[in-house]
Formats: structure tokens, sequence, C-alpha cells
């Protein structure tokens, strides 16, 4: 295990899956019943940009920088930059929410979130950062038992993030074994899995094990900074979200043209489109 997310927190990738993040929890908080989110590969939590692991990459200089001081965000991205506004209070972007602090701070208090990371060193910082509020959990376990160990959860409704670090050949097929367990433990469960885009002819396999699975429905969201055409650097990065709440789509269809514009490097594109119909 060494892949660290310091290096890369904040860059383009982490800016969609976040944006997207938050926007899952404001449409499932729409409803009063509880919820509980869980994230299987969870990260330390809390970033420090400026810290010697962020500054060697500067990725994040592509990524959140390029939209904080951004005169025109939409008001769909309020939630999210209300998180980092409050954790950079003097208005100088410094530290940057990871999933784990998105969750809990923009959950409510008669809803959970579940946390889970291997990493001892990482999880052990987690742990000291979400020190403090009885909503939350960190689990430092196997990611890929979440569906088993954790699901169903009593609240009826769940959101889980599968954001594992890519660093072994078999990551994608695990998603899909994930989704598959998940949905047979809990069917209703929205479900999203962050993916990088890279190797066209894997991701061609992972979205064919996609529309195999048993999600009721699945989107597809992807933001693109390069061309596709090169494998051997990130053109961009998805989402495949298993059942999403009602709304997302019009919403991400809003988003991802200002998204794309804004982090574009050699390129700036993107897509939406459903890989699962509802029957
Ligand atoms: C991409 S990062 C997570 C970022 C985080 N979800 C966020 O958005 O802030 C992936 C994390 O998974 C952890 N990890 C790697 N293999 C794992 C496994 N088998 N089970 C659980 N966590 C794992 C890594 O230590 C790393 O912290």
């Amino acid at each position: 295990m060494n892949y660290r997310h310091a290096f890369h927190a904040g860059n383009h990738a982490d800016v969609l899956k976040h944006i997207t993040l938050s926007r899952l929890i404001a449409l499932l908080s729409r409803k009063e019943a509880p919820f509980v989110c869980l994230d299987s590969h969870a990260g330390v939590g809390l970033y420090d940009l400026k810290g010697d692991q962020a500054s060697r990459t500067g990725e994040w200089l592509e990524g959140i920088a390029r939209l904080w001081d951004a005169p025109d965000l939409p008001e769909l991205t309020a939630d999210y930059f209300g998180v980092l506004r409050a954790l950079n209070p003097d208005d100088q972007l410094r530290y940057y929410p990871g999933s784990p602090e998105l969750a809990r701070q923009l959950t409510r208090m008669q809803d959970r979130v579940l946390l889970n990371e291997k990493h001892p060193e990482d999880g052990q910082l987690l742990k000291d950062n979400m020190r403090g509020d009885r909503r939350v959990a960190v689990h430092l376990g196997e990611g890929w038992h979440v569906p088993r160990a954790l699901l169903p959860v009593a609240e009826k409704r769940a959101l889980l993030l599968i954001d594992p670090p890519f660093e072994q050949a078999d990551e994608l097929e695990r998603c899909i074994t994930a989704l598959n367990e998940t949905i047979s433990r809990m069917r209703q469960t929205v479900v999203a899995i962050w993916y990088p885009i890279k190797d066209e002819r894997q991701l061609k396999r992972f979205y064919q094990g996609l529309e195999k699975s048993s999600a009721p429905k699945l989107l597809r969201v992807e933001l693109f900074v390069h061309s596709p055409d090169d494998a051997t650097r990130l053109s961009g990065s998805g989402l495949a979200i298993a059942n999403p709440p009602w709304g997302l789509e019009d919403e991400l269809n809003q988003l991802l043209p200002w998204l794309a514009s804004k982090l574009a490097q050699s390129q700036g594109d993107w897509r939406l489109d459903w890989l699962v119909q509802e029957k």
C-alpha cells in the first residue's frame, strides 16, 4: 500500500468527486428520514495543501486553486465551498476536505458516517481528524469487506463511496463485485464508484461489467482535462453512480460544462449518460 492521497488532494478528480458527493448528500437530505454515509477507502479526511506531500506534486493548483477565486461559482457548489470556507476562514486556500470531512460536515444530526481506511497510519490520522463527532465511526479494516460487514443499515437509506487507489490491476473488477454485493444486501443504496480515465481497454471492460451489474439504474459521469487518446496519463476521471437520487442528472448537466471549462488542461470535456436505465 504505497498510495497516499495527500499527493493528489484537491486535484481535478477530487473536485469532481467531492462536488458530486456534496450534491448526493444534499439530495438525500431533502427527506427528513436519516441516512448513513459509508466510505470504504476513506483516506485521512483532511489535507494540508501547503504540506510536504501536496506541495511536491502541486496537483491542487490545477484543481481546487482554479475554482477558489472564481467569480462565477454556481449555486450548486455552495455546500462544497461552505466546507472549504469553514476550513480556511482567512480566505487563503490551505486546508482541503477529504470525503470523510465533507460527509461529516454536510450530514445532519440524525445521519451517521461510517468510514473505513486500511493504511494504519492514515487510519490513525483519520481517527484523529474525526474525533469528537459521535455520529462518525472509523474502521481500520479491508475496504472490500465494507458491503458485507456494514450493510444493510437500520436507517434504510445509505450512500456508499468506493474510492480505491487503483494501485492494483484488479481494482475495477473489485468495484463491480462490491457494487453487486451492496445491491444484494441493500438494493436501494446509492453507490458512487470513482475511477481514473487512463486505459480505454480496461475501462471498456469496466463499463460492460457495470452494464451487467445488478444496479437497478446507473449513471456515468465523466470529466476530461486532456484528450482520452493518451493512455500514459490521467485524462480525467469518472463516477459510476448506482441509484442516483432524483434531480442529480439535471444538476450535473448544469455543473459539468462549468467544471470542464474551469479545469481543462490540454482540453476540457465531459460526458453524462445512463449505463443502466431504470426498467
Ligand atoms: C483515493 S484515496 C481515498 C480518498 C478519499 N475517499 C477522499 O475522497 O478524500 C484511497 C485510500 O484507500 C486506502 N486503501 C488502499 N487499499 C485499501 C483497502 N484494501 N481497503 C481500504 N482502504 C484502502 C489508501 O490508503 C487511501 O487512503
